[in-house]
């Protein structure tokens, strides 16, 4: 059928036309953003997942609903700390166009005033040649958010951020994608922050989303991160959800799936989102229409494993150095179960100290994540299988 009107979107933080299975976790934070207009606090939140399980989609749709409410909104994607851009300058930049947007429909009344004095006062940090323009003059407010520590001056600029939008009955919320990027002190100030927030009950919350291992490494930089942010495991799709993701897009334009063709391509993709829409997209363009019949559905499953095989799974695999592909290798014997790393280095005949180079190396290139201490799993579904396909070199 015609691609131009194909409406699946494989790809990275592509908005599906379904945003299927995931009403449980939207409800809940509607209850968040309600709670906060009477002025009750909840636990800012975290959601973790594999790659391509739609994490991103997810935070997205949380902010857009945010900012429909009228909260002040920043989004962020954070870098690693090598060569990319610093959180601090990132959330400056973020919250700048929030607060823009805020006094232009709250007019500057006295909190509105002070919080973009200290907004300009931590941007100044970040950029001393002038702070960042905030579109009308205004001083920056002094002994506030200036002292240069990140966990001390994001505290200052949340609290009266959350002053400010108190008045109009509304929040603020940080998105902040990809958040196992952040270096110990980032998620240290965003622990501290969130902490003083919750014990002042502003109306201050941080919306994370990064790989299974955040949780751990939240924990590494405050022991009560555990307490304070709820943890939402995000997931591939159960097979109604993973079914309506198909056949809810196609139904909106007048295409019907047959039933054998969804059950194929839901369990073949085991409901991983990205999955989905990859076989969805490609058993679409096969299909001759005007329904979508088994036939095609197989046929999108072939194109589509191809096309990962050469994109998704092969870059990974391309990442990685000679050595670093043997300890791959070695942890697929458990196919997508997690590994013990002794087991692995076992395997490879091995001490743990003589392969942890290559496993640290692996981690840093976000190949694999340790879920726990001594645990090494793939952050893709899918990689061991791929990597037994692979022929030894
Ligand atoms: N709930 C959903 N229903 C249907 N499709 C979805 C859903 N969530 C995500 N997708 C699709 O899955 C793919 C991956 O989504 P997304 O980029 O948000 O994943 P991610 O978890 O952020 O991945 P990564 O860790 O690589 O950033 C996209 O093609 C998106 O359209
Ligand atoms: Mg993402």
């Amino acid at each position: 059928m015609d691609p131009v009107t194909n409406p699946y979107s494989p790809g990275a933080g592509l908005r599906p036309r379904e945003l299927a299975g995931r009403d449980n976790e939207i409800e809940t934070f509607g209850v968040l953003m309600e709670r906060a207009a009477s002025g009750l606090t909840s636990r800012s939140v975290v959601l973790t997942g594999l790659r391509g399980v739609g994490k991103t989609v997810l935070l997205n749709e949380l902010a857009d609903r945010t900012r429909k409410a009228g909260w002040i909104v920043g989004r962020v994607e954070a870098e690693s700390s090598e060569g990319g851009r610093p959180f601090r300058q990132q959330v400056a930049q973020t919250l700048n166009r929030a607060l823009r947007e805020a006094s232009g429909s709250w007019g500057l009344v006295d909190r509105v005033r002070r919080a973009l004095g200290t907004f300009k006062s931590f941007s100044l940090r970040t950029d001393p040649s002038g702070g960042l323009s905030i579109g009308i003059e205004i001083d920056p407010e002094r002994g506030r958010a200036d002292t240069g520590s990140l966990d001390t001056d994001l505290t200052d600029l949340a609290l009266d951020l959350s002053d400010a939008a108190f008045d109009f009955g509304t929040g603020v919320a940080l998105f902040v994608d990809e958040m196992q990027e952040l270096d110990g002190s980032e998620l240290a100030a965003i622990c501290q922050t969130c902490h003083e927030a919750g014990q002042r009950e502003a109306q201050f919350y941080v919306v994370g989303a990064g790989l299974p291992s955040l949780p751990r490494v939240l924990a590494e930089a405050r022991s009560y991160a555990e307490r304070l942010f709820q943890y939402w495991p995000i997931g591939a799709l159960d097979p109604d959800d993973a079914a309506s993701a198909l056949i809810k897009p196609a139904d909106d334009v007048g295409v019907t799936w047959e039933n054998q063709a969804v059950e194929t391509i839901v369990l073949r993709s085991a409901g991983y989102p990205y999955f989905l829409q990859e076989f969805g997209k490609a058993a679409w363009d096969f299909a001759p229409g005007p329904d979508i019949s088994l036939r095609d559905a197989e046929a999108g499953i072939q194109a589509g494993m191809a096309s990962l095989d050469q994109g998704f799974f092969r870059s990974r695999w391309e990442r990685a150095a000679p050595t670093e592909r043997e300890y791959m290798r070695a942890m697929a014997e458990d196919g997508d179960e997690p590994s013990q790393s002794g087991e692995v280095a076992k395997r490879l005949g091995k001490k743990s100290t003589a392969v942890g180079p290559a496993r640290a190396n692996l981690i840093h290139k976000g190949l694999v994540y340790a879920p726990e201490h001594g645990v090494i799993a793939f952050t893709v579904p899918g990689m061991a299988d791929f990597i037994t396909r692979q022929p030894a070199n």
